[in-house]
């Protein structure tokens, strides 16, 4: 479904991304690792078109190159990503950051009431329906998260790409959200990409992890592979994973 070829991104003299190659399939949960700086979120702006990789690299999505598209245009293609730092419309209702993910989603031309219900509809999967009126900057931080995740739902996605969104949660909001993720793919056939630090979050349902370190792929294997693999946990995991 997503095939990558030769990405290399450079910033200056820093080669941030280094000839990476993958490919996700239909209905898979991908996991991306490695260092701080190893080059993670770097990877995921060239796919969104956020960043233009250096040229050579091939980045096909359901067989359309993506490399020349703008990141809405990505978006209309079913490629919906959350983001590090959470990034909710603090003003707007928690309802209406929803809907705003299916104006710009695969669905185009939706009125305003069609968006609404497909907001509405990603938030009941989520559990965030009962905030649907509240101001969505009130919420805390794990329900900021939620909330871009139901977000990127609404947009109908095929594929979301999911930056750290496990990170700085309680391990009890971390269990409910692997969980939502888990449901993400099986009750609705999308498949993620999802870059973690937690690694028993990540490890629990990753079909495959790939591992990014100095910019290059290290390694790329099932999740019990990689805990065992010797220049991963050289690199990044250590002795105690
Ligand atoms: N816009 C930019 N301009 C210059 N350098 C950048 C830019 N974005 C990232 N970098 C550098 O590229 C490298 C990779 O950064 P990136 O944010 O992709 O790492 P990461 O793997 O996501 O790390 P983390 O786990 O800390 O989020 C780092 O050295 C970073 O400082
Ligand atoms: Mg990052």
């Amino acid at each position: 479904m997503l095939e990558v070829d030769d990405v290399t991104k450079n910033f200056g003299g820093l080669v941030a991304v280094d000839d990476v190659d993958f490919e996700i399939g239909d209905g898979e949960i991908v996991g991306l690792i490695g260092p701080n700086g190893a080059g993670k979120t770097t990877l995921f702006n060239t796919i969104t078109g956020i960043l233009d990789p250096e040229p050579g690299a091939s980045i096909e999505f359901d067989g359309r190159d993506l490399v020349e598209l703008e990141t809405h245009e990505i978006a209309r293609h079913g490629v919906i990503r959350t983001f590090q730092i959470v990034r909710v419309f603090d003003e707007m209702t928690v309802l209406d950051n929803a809907a705003a993910g299916a104006l710009f989603g695969s669905e185009e031309s939706l009125s305003r009431a069609e968006a609404r219900e497909h907001g509405r509809e990603a938030l009941e999967f989520i559990g965030l329906a009962d905030k649907a009126d509240l101001e969505a900057g009130s919420l805390p931080i794990a329900q900021k998260k939620q909330l871009e995740l139901a977000r990127a739902l609404a947009a109908d996605p095929k594929l979301v790409l999911l930056d750290e969104i496990a990170s700085g949660l309680t391990p009890g909001e971390i269990e409910v959200l692997t969980e939502t993720i888990r449901r993400i793919r099986d009750e609705r056939g999308v498949s993620v990409f999802w870059i973690e630090h937690i690694m028993d979050a990540i490890m629990s349902v990753a079909d495959r992890i790939i591992v990014l370190n100095s910019g290059r792929k290290i390694a790329e294997n099932t999740p019990d592979a990689i805990r065992q693999d010797a220049d991963v946990v050289e690199a990044y995991l250590g002795e105690e994973a």
